[in-house]
């Protein structure tokens, strides 16, 4: 394949009022294939204003920037729904901020990511959305959405709900697990599920049962059993599937869709299938790092495996061909990254002697595309239009940007991600735009690149390079969530 050529028909004239300097008028996308969740065809593809405008065969004019896709494979941007940038948590801060998190989120085809909010106890989720703001204005290069995670359902906290909805925030997590500290029980998981339900939004839940986990990390502690290794341990499978099938009775009781986060596991995974299957709108997602690693990593020598420290963990390998299965029957409708980078050295380590106090969380927004580009479609386990609804267009439809966001159709932002199959690399340390001085997937093969990379039309990356300007995301104001998406009423 032939170096991209970009090149413009005609020194294109100043730029209208309301369009950045320095972007054409038209951006034409010539002789690439299409990919989309329906559909792959090879068409051109043009763009006006930041959005995509014709789909056909369209014959380059004056004054557009023409972009020769010949062998290349054009996805939407992708959309990754579930970020921890400058995230406080575990005594530490989360190593990728709104800045750097979403570089390398673009330099790895994601266009647009939904970030947790989480307050503190006390806090009104209102201040907390506030400040999430601010953190992410000004800084980040990819649109952003938030959500909030709702660690208390006092009278204040449902009572706030409207408004965050109000201004776009329309989806919440709680946690099943973290005892002691971002764990809700029942009661109050109950009074969220019906609340968000009556504001049209959609509940998440990190699916553990945080009292067997306390009740095995006890023990384990008490034995001595402190290093990485015993991370795993403290989260077994049967704490995840007890949650996700709490959480669904719950659902079903509020008569409220729910939408399970990075789900690990077979023990979840049978309980999804159950309730779809019984008609219920349960949603869920999964992550590269379940799909493609396991839970041998806890046993590197020394500290290493501190690397993998994340909640739900690793888990054994038997549990990914369910997973891949679970996303190509549509059990399962995301991948998302879970992204919340800590440095090896500096934060991994506060838990050497306790893996207590290990952060959770791996770094992971700039590689999911790739992975699930290689290891996904390449090898067979997904189609590509599978490869477009999981990164994209469900999560688009599911947290309501679509069809703004998550596809390439006339109307839609021209947020695109143009891949060329030819290309090969590495996943390492040395080349990650994270933030951090590891990669959880280092020396994974890459078959296929993103070679370019535009959100809202402007070529925001190219050959994994940043290329757009400072701070350039927009805020995404998201719409309520809408089961007739999904073919319920
Ligand atoms: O280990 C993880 N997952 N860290 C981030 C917080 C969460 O539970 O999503
Ligand atoms: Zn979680
Ligand atoms: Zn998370």
């Amino acid at each position: 394949m032939a170096p991209i050529r970009t090149a413009r028909t005609k020194p294109v004239a100043a730029p209208a009022a309301g369009r950045p300097t320095g972007l054409p008028r038209y951006t034409l996308i010539r002789r690439g294939t299409i990919h989309t969740a329906a559909d792959s065809f090879p068409a051109d593809l043009l763009i006006e204003k930041g959005k995509i405008v014709q789909i056909g065969d369209v014959p380059p004019g004056p004054g557009m920037l023409i972009i020769d896709a010949k062998g290349l494979e054009i996805f939407p941007g992708g959309i990754d729904v579930h970020t921890h940038f400058e995230l406080p948590f575990m005594g530490t801060v989360s190593a990728d901020d709104f800045e750097t998190g979403t570089v390398a989120a673009a330099c790895g085809g994601t266009t647009a990511i939904v970030d947790f909010v989480i307050p503190g106890k006390g806090q009104r989720i209102t201040e907390a959305a506030k400040a999430w703001h601010k953190k992410a204005a000004g800084k980040a290069v990819v649109d952003y959405g938030f959500h909030i995670a709702l660690v208390e359902a006092t009278p204040q906290v449902l009572a706030d709900i409207p408004k965050v909805v109000a201004d776009g925030i329309t989806s919440f997590k709680c946690f099943m697990a973290y005892k002691g500290s971002l764990m809700i029980d029942d009661t109050q998981l109950l009074a969220v599920l019906a609340a968000a339900r009556r504001h049209g939004a959609l509940v998440s839940v990190h699916a553990e049962n945080g009292d067997m986990l306390s009740w095995v990390m006890e023990q384990l502690v008490a034995a001595k059993k402190t290093s990485p290794r015993y991370h795993p341990v403290a989260h077994p499978a049967l704490a995840e599937g007890e949650a996700a099938h709490r959480a669904i009775a719950l659902a079903a009781m509020a008569e409220a869709p729910l939408y399970i986060v990075h789900l690990s596991c077979m023990e979840a995974l049978d309980e999804v299938v159950a309730a779809r299957m019984a008609g219920q709108p349960v949603f869920a997602e999964t992550c590269p790092q379940y799909l493609l690693l396991d839970d041998r990593l806890y046993e590197k020598p020394g500290f290493e495996g501190a690397k993998w420290v994340m909640s739900p963990p690793l888990r054994h390998v038997s549990n990914q061909v369910p997973l891949w299965s679970g996303l190509r029957e549509g059990f399962l409708q995301c991948v998302a990254t879970d992204h919340c980078s800590f440095r090896f050295k500096g934060q991994k380590d506060m838990g050497k002697g306790n893996f207590l106090r290990i952060p959770n969380g791996i770094p992971a927004v700039g590689d999911r595309m790739n992975l699930l580009y290689s290891h996904g479609v390449r090898k067979g386990r997904l189609s590509p239009q599978q490869f477009a609804a999981i990164t994209a267009t469900n999560p688009a439809r599911l947290f309501g940007m679509y069809p703004d966001k998550g596809t390439i159709a006339v109307g839609s932002d021209a947020d695109l991600v143009l891949y060329d199959p030819k290309k090969t690399g590495v996943v390492s340390a040395k080349t990650t735009r994270h933030n951090v001085d590891y990669s959880a997937f280092e020396g994974f093969r890459l078959n296929g690149l993103p070679v370019l990379v535009l959100s809202r039309g402007e070529v925001i990356a190219r050959d994994g390079d940043y290329v757009g300007g400072k701070g350039r995301g927009r805020y995404l104001a998201r719409r309520p969530f809408d089961l007739a998406h999904w073919g319920y009423r």
